[in-house]
């Protein structure tokens, strides 16, 4: 049996660069417009679960607003994990000190992992997500 397409949402609401969120049939996805065709992934961030439509799109890679993973819209691969935070050179107080050391400590062990994509056709003026 082949893929089932869902029309989710119209073309003219999404601008080049643009994306926006949807849920299709309890499944959170992300139709993304770049290079002037339509991708759709699951919208959460494969590091940390973030929302990605918060994120940016610089052509096909989406860096995600809470700690700049990079994805691969076309292809939902992890390109990069998250960046650390540059909190500066002056020492915070102890307590926060202590509990950024335990939260860093942390996120060295999280792995990002990769997205999952869809496929998409635009008909009738909308685009359209395979669903499996
Ligand atoms: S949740 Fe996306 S980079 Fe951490």
């Amino acid at each position: 049996m082949g893929d089932r397409y869902v029309r989710v949402v119209e073309t003219a609401a999404l601008a080049e660069g643009g994306m926006t969120a949807v849920e299709i049939e309890g499944r959170e996805i992300v139709i993304c417009r770049a290079d002037g065709r339509h991708y759709a992934i699951d919208r959460r961030c494969g590091h940390m679960n973030a929302p990605l439509e918060r994120g940016t799109l610089s052509g096909t890679i989406l860096t995600c607003a809470m700690h700049c993973a990079q994805f691969d819209i076309t292809t939902g691969e992890a390109l990069a994990g998250p960046v650390p935070h540059d909190w500066g050179t002056e020492p915070p107080p102890p307590k926060v000190g202590q509990h950024l050391g335990v939260i860093g400590a942390l996120m060295e062990e999280i792995r990002t992992e990769s997205i999952g994509v869809y496929g998409t056709k635009v008909e009738d003026g909308a685009v359209w997500v395979a669903l499996k």
